[in-house]
C-alpha cells in the first residue's frame, strides 16, 4: 500500500544553493523538514509530473537515506521514472552522462564534492538540467525563493526501494530503474580514448597509482584502469567508497593527497599518479618526481588532445575560469582556436559547450573536462593524460619541459586562508574594491600595476552579466594577483589568493613555484592588508 501524504512545513532560513547546489553540515540536512523542503522546492520549480530524473550521489554519510526520501518525494510529486545508481552511487560526471544519454529531464546529485563526509561533516544536494549541467543561477535563485515561501511537501508513504541490486522497481506509480553506476560511463570513456594504446602501455610495464580517497571514483577506476586497461591489481588505492571517506579529506591536492605525493616523489615512484575527489569531478595528476598544476594540466591537455580519438578533429575552443593561469590561452593562440575566460564555477562553461564554442575547459581548482558531459570529470582527465603518455611515449616531466620550452611557463599558486570571520573577510574585500581606482601605476616589489578591476563577465551565448567575480591586479610584466571569497565553504569565509607570474621559455624554467612567486606573494599581502584585516600571515592551504 502506498499513499501520498502532504506534510505541512514552513520555510527554513538559509537554504540558498550556491555555485554547487545546497551544501550544509550533515546534521543540518538531517534536521526536521530540511532535506524535504529543499527537494520540494526543486520539484516546485522544475516540475516533476510525468518527468524522468537521474539520482545518485558520492556515497557519503546520509547518501542512502536521502536517496530514499528523494525517491518517495519524486513519486509523490508525480515523476514517471527515476534512474538511480546501484547503492544510490553515481559520480557527478557519470550522473551528468546518464542525464544526457537517457534524454531525461535532469537529475539530483547528492554530494558535497571534496568536503569531508560523515555524521558531523558535510552533505549537499544539487539539481542538474536536461543538458547534464548544474542549474543556472536563475533556476537556483527560483529554488531559493521557493524555500522562503514553502508551506507543504509531498511524500509517498512506502517502504525503501531495494537499491542494492540492478533492476526495475515500482514506487507508487513511478518506475525506479536501478542501474550499474559504472557501465555507461566506462563505455563513454572507451569511445573517447585509445584504449588499445593505453592497454599496450600498461602491458609494457607502465605503472600508475590512482588514489580514489575512499570516495566515489573507486569502482569507476578499478573497472576502467584495472579491468579494461590492464593496470596491475592494486593500482587503485582507497578504492572503496566509505560514508566518511575513511576519515580522509577527499580533495585531490598536494595537501590532502599527501600519501600520493610522497609516493610520486619517493624512490619507488610509479610512472604516473592521480587522485580524484569525493564525487569524482576533480583530479590531480602527478608525474614521477613532478607535480602538474591544474592550470598547466589544462594547457597540456589542450595542446595534445588531438592524440585521443575523441578529439582527433581538433578543438573548437578552450575555456578557463578567470583565476586559472593563462597557460591555456597560449595554447589556444598557437592552435588558432577560440579562448574564453569565465567566472569561477563550472556552470559558466555550460553555455560555451552547448553552443559548440569550446571543447575543453578547466579551472585551477583541479577541475578539467570537455563537451562529453556538462560537469568537470576527474577520470576523464586522467584517461586523456594516459592517452597522451601512450602516444608520445615520454615521461610527464619531459612532456611538461617541452611544453614550457615552447609556450613559456606560467608559474602559479593559490593560497587559501580558511575559516576567517565573515565580517573581517568582507571588510577586507570592500576595502580592496575601494582602492582599485588608485592602484594603477603603483610600483610594488619592482613591478608596476598596469590594471586593477573587479572581474565581470558577459556570457557570449545568452548575454547574461555576472558582476563582482573577483578582484584582479595585473602587472606590467604579466604577473597577476586575484582575490576572491569562496562560494562553497561551510564555515566562516575562505579567502582565495591566486598568484601568477610568466617566464618566457626556454631558460629560467626550473624554479620552485613558491620561490618564483615570492615577490608576487609579498605584493598580494601588502596590497590587500591581509594580516591587518584577518590576523593571518600565512595561508592554510597552498596548491
Ligand atoms: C571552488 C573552486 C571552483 C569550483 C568550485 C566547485 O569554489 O574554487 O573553481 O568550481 O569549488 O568545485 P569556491 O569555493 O572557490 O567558490
Ligand atoms: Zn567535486
Amino acid at each position: 500500500m502506498t499513499q501520498i501524504t502532504t506534510v505541512a512545513t514552513q520555510p527554513i532560513a538559509g537554504q540558498k544553493p550556491g555555485t554547487s547546489g545546497l551544501r550544509k553540515k550533515t546534521p543540518v540536512f538531517m534536521g526536521r523538514h530540511y532535506l524535504e523542503n529543499f527537494v520540494q522546492s526543486i520539484f516546485d520549480v522544475v516540475g516533476a509530473a510525468g518527468k524522468t530524473f537521474v539520482l545518485g550521489g558520492d556515497g557519503r554519510y546520509f547518501n542512502d537515506r536521502a536517496a530514499q526520501v528523494i525517491l518517495r518525494m519524486a513519486a509523490a510529486n508525480g515523476a514517471a521514472r527515476v534512474i538511480v545508481g546501484q547503492g544510490a552511487i553515481l559520480s557527478t560526471p557519470a550522473a551528468s552522462h546518464l542525464i544526457r544519454l537517457n534524454k531525461t529531464d535532469g537529475g539530483i546529485i547528492m554530494s558535497a564534492s571534496h568536503n569531508p563526509g560523515g555524521p558531523n561533516e558535510d552533505f549537499g544536494v544539487k539539481f542538474n538540467m536536461p543538458n547534464g549541467g548544474p542549474a543556472p543561477e536563475g533556476v537556483t535563485e527560483a529554488m531559493f525563493q521557493r524555500t522562503t515561501e514553502i508551506t507543504e511537501y509531498k511524500v509517498l508513504e512506502a517502504h525503501d526501494v531495494d537499491l542494492s541490486v540492478v533492476g526495475r522497481h515500482q514506487l507508487g506509480s513511478m518506475v525506479v530503474d536501478v542501474v550499474d553506476p559504472v557501465a555507461d560511463y566506462a563505455a563513454l570513456m572507451e569511445s573517447l580514448f585509445d584504449f588499445p594504446a593505453i592497454r599496450a602501455m600498461f602491458a609494457g610495464g607502465f605503472r600508475m597509482r590512482m588514489d580514489s580517497m575512499c570516495a566515489v571514483t573507486g569502482p569507476y577506476a578499478i573497472e576502467i584502469l584495472e579491468n579494461r586497461l590492464g593496470a596491475e591489481a592494486g593500482t587503485v588505492v582507497n578504492g572503496t567508497p566509505l560514508p566518511d571517506f575513511g576519515g580522509m579529506h577527499p580533495d585531490p591536492n598536494p595537501t590532502w593527497a599527501k600519501a600520493l605525493m610522497d609516493e610520486m616523489f619517493g624512490s619507488a615512484a610509479p610512472d604516473f599518479g592521480a587522485a580524484s575527489d569525493g564525487d569524482g569531478d576533480r583530479n590531480m595528476v602527478v608525474g614521477r618526481g613532478i607535480y602538474v598544476s591544474p592550470s598547466d594540466s589544462l594547457a597540456v591537455l589542450a595542446a595534445n588532445a588531438h592524440l585521443a580519438p575523441g578529439y582527433a578533429k581538433g578543438l573548437k575552443g578552450v575555456a578557463r575560469s578567470m583565476p586559472t593561469s593563462a597557460a591555456a590561452d597560449r595554447v589556444a593562440d598557437a592552435l588558432g582556436i577560440a579562448k574564453f575566460e569565465t567566472p569561477t564555477g563550472w556552470k559558466f562553461f555550460g553555455n560555451l559547450l552547448d553552443a559548440g564554442k569550446a571543447t575543453i575547459c578547466g579551472e585551477e581548482s583541479f577541475g578539467t573536462g570537455s563537451d562529453h558531459v556538462r560537469e568537470k570529470d576527474g577520470l576523464w582527465a586522467v584517461l586523456l593524460w594516459l592517452n597522451i603518455l601512450a602516444v608520445r611515449k615520454q615521461s610527464v616531466a619531459d612532456i611538461l619541459a617541452e611544453h614550457w620550452a615552447k609556450y613559456g611557463r606560467n608559474y602559479y599558486s593559490r593560497h587559501d586562508f580558511e575559516a576567517i570571520e565573515t565580517a573581517k573577510a568582507d571588510a577586507m574585500m570592500t576595502a580592496l574594491r575601494g582602492s582599485l581606482a588608485s592602484l594603477r601605476g603603483r610600483q610594488i616589489e619592482g613591478m608596476t600595476i598596469s590594471a586593477a578591476d573587479d572581474f565581470a563577465y558577459t556570457d557570449p551565448v545568452d548575454g547574461s552579466v555576472s558582476q563582482k567575480q573577483g578582484v584582479r591586479v595585473l602587472f606590467d610584466d604579466g604577473s597577476r594577483i586575484v582575490y576572491r571569497l569562496s562560494g562553497t565553504g561551510t564555515e566562516g569565509a575562505t579567502l582565495r589568493v591566486y598568484l601568477e607570474r610568466y617566464a618566457p621559455g626556454p631558460g629560467g624554467l626550473d624554479l620552485d613555484a613558491q620561490v618564483a612567486l615570492a615577490p608576487v606573494i609579498r605584493a598580494a599581502h601588502d596590497l590587500a592588508g591581509i594580516s591587518g584585516h584577518t590576523g593571518r600571515t600565512a595561508p592554510d592551504v597552498v596548491t
